[in-house]
């Protein structure tokens, strides 16, 4: 055999490769059978304290720049009746540590509201269907949105999927991972949320919900910087449940006063 044709036979042998990585993609992978939020959530202890959030992944409106001090609080609309849904008080930097605030809830802090969001821009969380669940997981899924794009509609309404066209007035929010707390009232000291079950298949052999739809996935602390024998136990809870940890940034945490978090 000549040298030339050596030669485009390791060609086609790097092609073939090429295509082969390319088509590693495994869509039946994606969300996982069994993939579902957690059994016998307590909602109530879970909104008990805010939330810090030690890695994520980039979304519309949550892009890298604002990966600072990025925090959730949820304000019970009626505390003797969650079901009514929680305030989502989403608070995170822009830029740097302690710059910049942006999210909701900031206007009562008498922080301007951000840019183009106008004053009453506000998040509402309301519980899943649990006609549209697992009876025993429903407690853990919610439906977040804008408020003013709730109003009106059941959770029903709001759990379907939108006709073809129309956007979506609310994402899914669930919680699939949780590591119980020592402190009964806190109920969790760690956290994973992802947008719904992850249906999109990643290039590692694991899944990702949309984040085309901005539906993200979230390693919450109920600490700012989390020990890293926590933030190991997220990790290997999320890839347990085949979520792609690769996509994940850090969030920066240290240092970071809250000024204007609800
Ligand atoms: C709680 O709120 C829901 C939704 O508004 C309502 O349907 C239900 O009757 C309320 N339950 C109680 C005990 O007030």
């Amino acid at each position: 055999m000549s040298q030339p044709s050596l030669g485009m036979g390791l060609l086609v042998v790097l092609a073939l490769a090429g295509a082969a990585q390319a088509a590693s993609i495994k869509p039946w992978l994606c969300p996982p059978k069994q993939f579902d939020s957690v059994a016998g959530f307590d909602l109530a202890k879970f909104i008990s304290a805010p939330w810090y959030v030690q890695k994520q992944t980039v979304l519309k409106y949550q892009p890298a720049s604002s990966l600072f001090c990025v925090r959730a609080k949820y304000l019970p609309i009626d505390a003797k009746n969650l079901t009514k849904g929680v305030r989502v008080c989403n608070y995170a930097n822009t830029g740097a540590v302690n710059k910049a605030p942006v999210g909701t809830c900031l206007a009562q802090a008498g922080v301007a509201a951000p840019a183009g969001k106008g004053p009453s821009f506000e998040m509402v969380a309301l519980p899943w269907p649990v006609r549209r669940s697992n009876p025993d997981t429903a407690a853990s899924k919610l439906l977040v949105g804008p408020t003013f794009q709730l109003a009106g509609k059941t959770p029903d309404d709001l759990a379907k999927p939108p006709a073809p066209g129309q956007p979506r007035a609310a994402g899914p929010y669930w919680v699939v991972a949780v590591g119980p707390s020592k402190t009964p009232a806190l109920g969790y000291d760690w956290a994973i949320i992802t947008g719904g079950a992850p249906s999109q298949a990643t290039e590692n052999d694991a899944c990702l919900p949309s984040l085309k739809n901005d539906d993200g996935f979230w390693l919450f602390s109920r600490v700012p910087v989390a020990p890293k024998a926590q933030l190991d136990a997220m990790l290997a809870a999320a890839t347990a449940l085949r979520l792609d940890t690769a996509a994940l940034v850090p969030v920066t945490q240290a240092g970071c006063t809250y000024a204007g978090a609800a």
